[in-house]
């Protein structure tokens, strides 16, 4: 359990997992390619859900094809890392393209080839509220990351950005305000659930794809919540247990906008949004609280 504690170091004052940082010379030099179109999140704002969604579109609404490999090795992580095991930018070197890659670095720590190339990126955002709740029970079950601690322990430790891959404040500004000068297409995780087929429609334009009524309605039922829980490929379930123990939590947990109110107190929302006001002052972006 104390061995949890020590898998986190600091790159440029952002925690990262220990095994990420050994090979930062690496990550750093990736070499990305002008056709990339490179998957960006803050950790637990719906990676796992846009990944499928990206797929689906790839596959033109395939599922079979979408069958093909479990979530995690269809589009490699840049930054992962561990010890003797194939890295995620071994895995990108060989991939064939167009490639679609993804991550979940802030923009000050990307591979500067992906700028170099003018990429494509899609990121995802979701409200910091829920991203915390998501956020702590993934800590839970996760033997990769530290312990969380209590909930009130964690409110502390998120709030002051000391978790893997940093301040969800910092990441979620660092990417909207360079929105407009890259090919950035910026969604949010309470859009898709509102409304699916729009957001969908939103990425197969963006990915230059153009694919019919019939298909874009199976994308959105495959990619539903309920449907990505039960699939084997998107669950998580083929992970160890000593890895993600998900008798703790699954992986697949609730999927809903506005589950931070079965967690904070009054008082801890209060807070919250004073700090949060703070820190997110003066940028224009709104996020959407419940549904
Ligand atoms: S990770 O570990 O950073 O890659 O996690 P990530 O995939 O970004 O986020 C996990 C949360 O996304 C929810 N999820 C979904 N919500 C709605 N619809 C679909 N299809 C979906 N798939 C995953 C997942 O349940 C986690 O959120 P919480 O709130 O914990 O349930």
């Amino acid at each position: 359990e104390l061995g949890r504690q020590l898998q986190l170091r600091e790159v440029e004052g952002i925690l990262l997992q220990a095994a990420t940082v050994d090979n930062w010379s690496e990550i750093q030099n990736f070499e990305a390619k002008p056709d990339d179109l490179l998957i960006c999140t803050y950790p637990k704002s719906g990676t796992t859900w846009i990944q499928e969604i990206v797929d689906m579109i790839e596959q033109n609404g395939d599922v079979e094809k979408c069958q093909r490999a479990i979530i995690q090795h269809r589009h490699p992580f840049i930054e992962w890392a561990q010890p003797s095991q194939t890295s995620g930018v071994e895995k990108a070197n060989i991939m064939p393209s167009p490639r679609i890659l993804r991550t979940h670095l802030p923009t000050q720590l990307l591979p500067p080839s992906f700028w170099e190339n003018n990429c494509k990126f899609l990121y995802v955002a979701r409200n910091a509220k829920d991203c915390m709740v998501s956020y702590y029970h993934f800590q839970r079950m996760n033997q990769m990351l530290p312990d969380p601690g209590t909930w009130e322990e964690y409110f502390e430790t998120f709030i002051n950005g000391k978790v893997a891959w940093g301040s969800w404040y910092d990441h979620v500004k660092g990417w909207w305000e360079i929105k407009d000068r890259y090919q950035i297409l910026f969604l949010f995780y309470e859009d898709i659930k509102r409304d699916p087929k729009h957001e969908i429609q939103k990425v197969m334009q963006f990915m230059g794809k153009n694919l019919g009524e019939t298909v874009l309605d199976k994308i959105v039922q495959e990619t539903s919540f309920e449907k990505m829980k039960e699939n084997p490929m998107t669950n998580r379930s083929t992970v160890p247990k000593s890895i993600l123990d998900q008798s703790i939590s699954p992986f697949m947990r609730k999927g809903t906008v506005g589950d931070w109110k079965n967690h904070f107190t009054v008082a801890q929302n209060e807070r919250f949004d004073e700090i949060y006001r703070q820190k997110m002052e003066g940028t224009s972006i709104n996020f959407c609280m419940e549904l």
